[in-house]
């Protein structure tokens, strides 16, 4: 079979980019609401988005920079340390999709959308109202990385969810089949959940005992 052979450090940037984003797929997407220091409300998509840990219970954002500035998100992040992560789901793309545009700092992008919010119970920034599933986060740690182009990484911990009642599988698991997440793929391609099938993890998996506990099959 012919294969093509890319060294990162013989392409540019957006070659690195268009790699990555085509070999990691599909991507969730955190829909990332935060608040600035005087209480600007910001809305954002990112789909550098991964669990870090499952307990306690971390997650990561990664951040590029805009004009040699951190995004309004990390930056956000990083002063004010409460922010709210939201999963996208079908019926959500466009609204999703236009809060990436480049709004000014103090712009609110709620209102500019027209997204209704209520407020979070634990951190500043709002969650976006009759989303599915939200996470309400607190900042841990932020790493920086590249020289031209500064990335972030963002870790924060989930300090509590919000699931829609619907969405509860068995009282334990969000339901897949009805929550229909959205999914990033290369280029402007997106994908849609509405072909899940089961296979069984041949281990203990960690939502039925503990990784430690010396259960093996
Ligand atoms: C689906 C989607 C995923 C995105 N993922 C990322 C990402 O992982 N990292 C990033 O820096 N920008 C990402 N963007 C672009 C940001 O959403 C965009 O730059 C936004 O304006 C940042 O907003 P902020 O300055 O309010 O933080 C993504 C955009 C879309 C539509």
């Amino acid at each position: 079979m012919d294969y093509r052979i890319f060294n990162s450090d013989e392409i540019d940037h957006q070659q690195c980019y268009r790699l990555l984003i085509g070999s990691i797929v599909p991507r969730p997407i955190a829909w990332v609401s935060s608040m600035d220091e005087n209480g600007v409300p910001n809305l954002a998509p990112f789909s550098f988005f991964s669990i870090v840990s499952h307990y306690p219970p971390l997650v990561s954002i990664t951040v590029g920079e805009r004009e040699k500035e951190k995004k309004d998100t990390a930056a956000n992040i990083s002063t004010t340390g409460g922010y709210v992560v939201h999963t996208v789901t079908d019926g959500w793309e466009q609204q999703m999709n236009a809060s990436a545009a480049n709004f000014a700092r103090d712009q609110n992008e709620f209102a500019e959308l027209g997204l209704e919010t209520v407020p979070s119970d634990l951190v500043d920034a709002p969650r976006i109202k009759d989303c599915p599933v939200a996470m309400e986060c607190q900042f841990e740690q932020m790493q920086e990385f590249g020289d031209d182009w500064k990335t972030y990484l963002v870790i924060g911990k989930v300090l509590r969810w919000h699931v829609r009642e619907d969405l509860m599988l068995d009282d334990k698991y969000i339901n897949p089949h009805t929550l229909q997440p959205v999914g990033r793929l290369g280029g402007p391609r997106y994908c849609r959940t509405h072909d899940i099938y089961e296979m069984q993890a041949p281990y203990i998996q960690p939502d039925v005992g503990h990784p430690n506990t010396g259960e093996r099959n």
